[in-house]
Formats: structure tokens, C-alpha cells, sequence
């Protein structure tokens, strides 16, 4: 129970990786905030499984981070902040629309952005606190159909090192975990075809789970990883090697 006594926020929490990661948080002993934007019904059964918290907000706006912040505060205090809500509006580049583009960064790295903002106050007041930033293997290379949120992944591993060199001597401590292809809601919706053919990439022949991320961010956000800081964790099987 190392993260005894932590209050955890860990955003679009409700379902898939969010939610492994909240269980996991709350396993190591932290009072975890599940933040969802719009599926209250899991968020509350999930927070009262893990006697924490729903908290709904739209982590793409000021005010929504705001929120999340003040519902921390309220549950005792801010250790760790867990960026995980993401979305995905995939297109050929050439066919893509600015509101495509402009809806995956306003929520993928903008709000990985705006909720950093918002925690660090709280952090450096305290000298104490770690981000884990959820970026993906887009970041790392690249996947077609994905211009926009392969960029904005890549935003958030660049932002992750500027925090983390930035925050360093307040002892905030701010990683990013790059998933590869995990089984959730998110790579439910493709195409059988295209599933079979991201496995054959993939040196461990199959796709990972929420479960085979969450102990990292787990790791990350502990004292385990004290001496971590500005690093990027691949969790992807093999696929980027
Ligand atoms: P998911 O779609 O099951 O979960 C994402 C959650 O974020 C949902 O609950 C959604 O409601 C929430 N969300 C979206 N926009 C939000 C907003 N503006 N404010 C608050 N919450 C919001 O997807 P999954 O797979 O669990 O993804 C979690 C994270 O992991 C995402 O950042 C995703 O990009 C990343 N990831 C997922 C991979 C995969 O293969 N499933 C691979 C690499 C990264």
C-alpha cells in the first residue's frame, strides 16, 4: 500500500486503460478521483468499488481542469495526476477536417496541458507530486489514417520532458506511458482486417491489455519511481523495436 494516503485524479477514468489504472492506483492504497466527461453510470459504479470519487469534467476545457482540481482539494489533497482521456478521428491526412484535427490536440494535448496547469500549483506548494502522461506508440511512429492524433501523442511526450525538466527541483516528477495496441472501446470499433494486420507487426503476436499498463503507471506514480523523471515507457509488445 504505498500510495497510502495519495489523492489520484486520473482522467477519462470510467472505462478501458483509465479504469485498470484507477483500480491499480487504488490497489497501491490512493483515494483515486475517476473523471469522466460523459459516462456517469460506469464512473460512479467504478468510484464506489473503489471508494473514490466521480468527478465529471471536460478535461479539454480551463474550466473543466479547474473543476477537477477543486473536487481534489475538497478529497484532501493532489499527489498524482494520471492524463489518460483521449480520443481518436482517424482520416487520410489529405481528407482530414480542420474540426478533426482541432477536437483530437483540444482534448489529447491540450488537455494533458490544461490539466498539468492546473495541478502543478497545487504540486509545487506541496515540493511533491508525479504526473504519468498516457501518450501512445503514434507518437513514436508512424500510423496512417492518424495525422491528428499521432501528433497530438507526440505533443504530449514533448510536453512531458519540458515538465519534467521544468518542475524537477519542486520534485514533481511527470513520465509518459506509450501503449501500443491495447484491447478497449478505442480499438473495438476496427475493422477485423485491420486488427489482424496491427497483431502481425506486433513481435508478441498479440495486443496488450488495460491490466499490462496500468502497474507501470502504478510504478511511475510511486515512490518506486522516485528517480524517474521526463521518461517515456513503451508498453506495446515489441511493436516499436
Ligand atoms: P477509451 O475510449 O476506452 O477511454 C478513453 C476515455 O477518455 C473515455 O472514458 C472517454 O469518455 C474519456 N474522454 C474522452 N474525452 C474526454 C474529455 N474531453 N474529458 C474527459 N474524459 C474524456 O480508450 P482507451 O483505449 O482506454 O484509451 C485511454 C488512453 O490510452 C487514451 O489517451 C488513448 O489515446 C491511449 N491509448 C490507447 C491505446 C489503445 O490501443 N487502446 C493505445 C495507445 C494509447
Amino acid at each position: 500500500m504505498e500510495l497510502e494516503g495519495k489523492v489520484a485524479i486520473v482522467t477519462g477514468g470510467a472505462r478501458g486503460i483509465g479504469a485498470a489504472i484507477a483500480r491499480e492506483l487504488a490497489a497501491g492504497g490512493a483515494k483515486v478521483l475517476v473523471n469522466y466527461r460523459s459516462s456517469a453510470e460506469a464512473a460512479e459504479a467504478l468510484a464506489a468499488e473503489i471508494d473514490g470519487r466521480a468527478v465529471q469534467a471536460d478535461v479539454g476545457t480551463t474550466d473543466g481542469c479547474e473543476a477537477l482540481v477543486a473536487a481534489a482539494k475538497d478529497a484532501g489533497g493532489l499527489d498524482i495526476l494520471v492524463n489518460n482521456a483521449g480520443i481518436t478521428d482517424d482520416g487520410l491526412a489529405m481528407r482530414l477536417k480542420d474540426d478533426q484535427w482541432d477536437e483530437v490536440m483540444r482534448v489529447n494535448a491540450g488537455g494533458t496541458f490544461r490539466m498539468s496547469r492546473a495541478v502543478l500549483p497545487v504540486m509545487a506548494r506541496a515540493r511533491d507530486g508525479a504526473i504519468v502522461n498516457i501518450a501512445s506508440v503514434s507518437a513514436l511512429r508512424g500510423n496512417a489514417g492518424q495525422a491528428n492524433y499521432s501528433a497530438s501523442k507526440a505533443a504530449i511526450v514533448g510536453l512531458t520532458r519540458s515538465l519534467a525538466v521544468e518542475m524537477a527541483r519542486r520534485n514533481i516528477r511527470v513520465n509518459a506511458v506509450c501503449p501500443g495496441f491495447v484491447e478497449t472501446d478505442m480499438t473495438k470499433e476496427l475493422p477485423e482486417k485491420a486488427v489482424q494486420t496491427a497483431i502481425a507487426a506486433i513481435p508478441m503476436a498479440r495486443m496488450g491489455t488495460p491490466e499490462e499498463v496500468a502497474p507501470i503507471v502504478r510504478l511511475l506514480a510511486g515512490p518506486g519511481g522516485a528517480y524517474i523523471t521526463g521518461q517515456v515507457l513503451v508498453v506495446d509488445g515489441g511493436l516499436s523495436t
